[in-house]
C-alpha cells in the first residue's frame, strides 16, 4: 500500500514540508495543479509546467503520483463553463486525451472524474454543465482515459461517500453497471474529509465496492482536529489494512496550515511540523 499527501507544487521550495513529505510519505498528489483551470487555461493550450515540477520531485523520490483530476464540476476555466450541448462533450474528451497523454505512463491512478454524485438521498447524478451533455459522459470519460494512458488505473473520487448512504449506493451501482458492461473502471476513491465521528460502516462500504472488483483508496483524508480525531486516523487506517483491495491512503496535505480546512487542524503534523 502506498501513503500519499496532496502537494502544492508551490511548497516545493518549503524545507520543511519537503522534509516530512520525503521522509513520510511515497505518494503524491497535486492539490490543484492537474485541475482543468491549471492545465489548459485557453482552449487547446495546455500548461503542464506546475503538474511535471510535482511529477519530478514524485519520480527523484521514488513516489507514486495520483492524477487529480480529469473532469468535474469545479475549477473549470471559463472557456469551459461557457460551452455546452456536443461542443462541450468534444472539449471534455479532449481534454482527457490530451492531459492523460501528456502523463502518459507516470500516474499510478487517475481520478478521471471527480465528484459526479448529487448529496442527499436521491443516489442521482450532480446537476453540471458535464452532467448536462448526456449521462454517458463518464463511461465516455473512462474510456477516453483507458485509450490515452492504458497503464493508468482509472478511479471514480467523491465525498459523503464513506458510509452506506444514498449517495455512495449511487455509486456502487454505477460502479457494478460499469463492471458488467466492460467499461474500463479500476478504483473507487473515498475523499474522506471527515468530522468528528466516523461512519460506523466504513470499512463495510469499502469492501463492498472491492468486492465488485475494484481497488478502493482513500483519497483526500482529513479529520477535525478533537478528542476523537487520532482514534479516527487509527480507524481509517486499520479500515484500509483489512481491506486486501485498499490499496492507498492519502492525506489531503502535511502540515495543519497547508491543509484547505485549516481551521480545523485536520492534518497529520501541526503547523511547526511535528
Ligand atoms: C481543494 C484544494 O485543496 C484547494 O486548494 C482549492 O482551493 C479547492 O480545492 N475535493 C477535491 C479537491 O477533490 O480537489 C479539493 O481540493 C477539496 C475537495
Amino acid at each position: 500500500r502506498y501513503f500519499g499527501a496532496a502537494v502544492p507544487a508551490f511548497k516545493l521550495s518549503d524545507s520543511q514540508f519537503t522534509g516530512i513529505l520525503d521522509r513520510e510519505f511515497n505518494a503524491i498528489t497535486p492539490e490543484n495543479e492537474m485541475k482543468w483551470d491549471a492545465t489548459e487555461p485557453s482552449q487547446n493550450q495546455f500548461r503542464y509546467t506546475s503538474g511535471d515540477q510535482i511529477v519530478s520531485h514524485a519520480q527523484a523520490h521514488g513516489m507514486k503520483v495520483r492524477g487529480h483530476t480529469l473532469l468535474w464540476h469545479a475549477q473549470q476555466p471559463a472557456w469551459v463553463q461557457n460551452l455546452s450541448g456536443s461542443t462541450l462533450r468534444s472539449a471534455m474528451m479532449n481534454h482527457v486525451t490530451q492531459v492523460a497523454t501528456h502523463y502518459k505512463g507516470q500516474i499510478y491512478a487517475w481520478d478521471v472524474v471527480n465528484e459526479a454524485f448529487a448529496d442527499g438521498g436521491s443516489g442521482a447524478r450532480r446537476d453540471s454543465n458535464l452532467q448536462r451533455t448526456g449521462n454517458d459522459w463518464i463511461e465516455a470519460a473512462f474510456r477516453t482515459a483507458r485509450a490515452a494512458d492504458p497503464a493508468a488505473k482509472l478511479c471514480y473520487n467523491d465525498y459523503n461517500t464513506d458510509g452506506i448512504n444514498a449517495k455512495s449506493t449511487g455509486v456502487y451501482n454505477m460502479v457494478r453497471d460499469f463492471k458488467t458492461r466492460g467499461v474500463p473502471i479500476d478504483c473507487v476513491g473515498f475523499q474522506s474529509h471527515l468530522g468528528t465521528t466516523l461512519p460506523n460502516d466504513y470499512q463495510t462500504n469499502l469492501q463492498r465496492f472491492a468486492d465488485l472488483g475494484v481497488d478502493v483508496q482513500i483519497t483526500e483524508l482529513d479529520i477535525t482536529q478533537g478528542s476523537n480525531q487520532a482514534n479516527m486516523y487509527a480507524a481509517v487506517t486499520k479500515a484500509c489494512l483489512a481491506v486486501t483491495r485498499c490499496t492507498g491512503i492519502t492525506t489531503w496535505g502535511v502540515r495543519d496550515n497547508d491543509s484547505w480546512r485549516s481551521g480545523d487542524n485536520p492534518l497529520l503534523f501541526d503547523s511547526n511540523g511535528n
